[in-house]
């Protein structure tokens, strides 16, 4: 059984009907060799740009030469009115200062002190779902758990909080009105032609920072007084740059909270829904999942460890759904890439979604198969050909965040429910701000 997979588009089209395939959803939109090149060229009018596959090229511009390949304007042209400078869409030394004051916040040790307000999180999205039990549309459930996680982490309030809610509330709005635009790289629309953030975007977006710039402001003052929480906005906000000495001012704060909600709440959420959507398509694998979670008793957080199996479901599902499925760089110079000629300002695109299906990387790529991690041939493709979280000095600052809150969370859920697909109702994957089911996941829900 293949889980679903958008059909590629296999003949070639015009260049205006690739614009009007693309607004529909950028993954049908790609033709279908992409799934076995190495490299392949897009030539638009306006510009070109190159979507790079194989692991050696990858490698030099994550890994080796990451200041070579900044992010491209382009990709923050949309998020801007609500990012502000967050360390998601800054460049050069503003990033580099940025990720010395938040990465701490981020590793190991820390992660341990976070998991007491995930694992809570975990607890009131099972209690959720078991007085809902019947049809539910999951997305929405994994939304609002992973919403739960980031503000008990980042703030220490649930999301039932008043102001919580309202924040994801009007997150949910800004979705609607601005999809894909995280990948408006790809848009071959000419520099100089003036966007439009269309009015509403703009005022949720303004609604927003008003009130992430309210809980920054109280948190200011709780540090100040000596009473804050310690979670990770007291932790990011009190540290100080080990070479400047600078610590973040309100202003800075909420642009890095705001990402910090998108990036870690929308990304969350996808994965968990696509992994619980497979698990229903899978039961026998469920039932692993489910005998996992039983024999490691009450999850602390040394506990993560004995969920291997769990954990290798969800590094599939990052796999076959990457919740980021494209990312843009750009060249600052000339490059020369296998036989190509990369001009100065050309769009890099990586890929997730196309290297983790590469018919010449993976083994049956578009196969379901958590054990593939146990083999040689499924390690190595961890290594050359996974990359759900970017790599290189610009990796997803939530990675191993990411990791255990996916792992223990569906530990506590298969371990407490049963999910079950309803049948004729298969879910399409589109890639809106992340690859989301085009008209949500419907599952059966029962206490098991
Ligand atoms: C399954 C969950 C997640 C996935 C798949 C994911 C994926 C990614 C990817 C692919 C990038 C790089 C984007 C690019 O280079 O264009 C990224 C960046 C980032 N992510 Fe995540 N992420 C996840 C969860 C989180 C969480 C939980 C947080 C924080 C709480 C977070 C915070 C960030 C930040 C701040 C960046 C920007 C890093 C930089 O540019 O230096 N992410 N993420």
């Amino acid at each position: 059984m293949i889980p679903p997979k958008p059909a590629a588009r296999a003949e070639k089209v015009s260049l205006w009907r690739y614009m009007r395939l693309f607004r529909q959803d950028i993954l049908s939109a790609q033709p279908a060799k992409l799934y076995r090149a190495w490299m392949a060229e897009f030539r638009t009018p306006f510009f070109r740009s190159y979507l790079v596959n194989q692991p050696e090229l990858l490698r030099t511009v994550l890994n080796e030469r990451p200041m070579d390949f900044p992010k491209s304007d382009r990709v923050g042209e949309g998020l801007r009115p609500l990012l502000g400078d967050s360390v998601f869409l800054t460049n050069g030394a503003t990033w580099q200062r940025q990720r010395r004051i938040i990465d701490p916040a981020f590793e190991g040790g820390r992660l341990r002190d976070t998991f007491p307000a995930m694992k809570a999180a975990g607890e009131a999205a099972v209690a959720r779902l078991l007085d809902r039990q019947g049809v539910v549309e999951i997305e929405e459930q994994a939304s609002h758990a992973a919403a739960d996680v980031i503000f008990r982490t980042l703030f220490s309030i649930p999301i039932e909080a008043p102001i919580a809610a309202e924040v994801f509330h009007q997150f949910r709005e800004y979705q609607r009105t601005q999809p894909i635009l995280n990948l408006a790289a790809f848009v071959p629309v000419p520099r100089w032609m003036p966007r439009f953030h269309r009015s509403r975007t703009k005022e949720t977006a303004r609604a927003i920072r008003r009130l992430i710039t309210e809980l920054t402001a109280e948190r200011q003052d709780a540090i100040a007084a000596g009473t804050a929480p310690d979670d990770l906005a007291t932790k990011i906000m009190t540290t100080a740059d080990p070479e400047t000495g600078e610590k973040f001012e309100t202003e800075e704060m909420v642009d890095q909270v705001a990402i910090f909600f998108l990036a870690g709440h929308e990304t969350s959420a996808s994965a968990l829904g696509w992994a619980l959507y497979l698990l229903a398509m899978f039961p026998e694998v469920q039932e692993r999942v489910a005998e996992e979670a039983r024999a490691a008793g009450e999850i602390g957080f040394a506990d993560l460890s004995k969920l291997r199996f769990t954990r290798d479901v969800f590094r599939e599902t990052l796999r076959l759904y990457p919740p980021v499925p494209m990312m843009v760089r750009e060249t600052t110079r000339a490059e020369r890439f296998r036989d190509r000629d990369l001009p100065l300002g050309s769009q890099v695109v990586l890929s997730p979604w196309h290297l983790h299906r590469h018919e010449r990387l993976w083994d049956r790529p578009d196969e379901f198969d958590p054990d593939r991690y146990g083999t040689e041939k499924g390690r190595a493709c961890l290594r050359d050909a996974y990359m759900p979280f970017s790599a290189g000095a610009r990796v997803c600052t939530g990675a191993g965040f990411a990791m255990a809150e996916g792992t223990l969370l569906l530990a506590q859920l298969v371990r407490a429910l049963r999910f079950e697909r309803i049948p004729g109702d298969e879910p399409v994957p589109v890639a809106y701000l992340t690859v989301r089911a085009k008209d949500g996941i419907r599952l059966k829900v029962t206490e098991r």
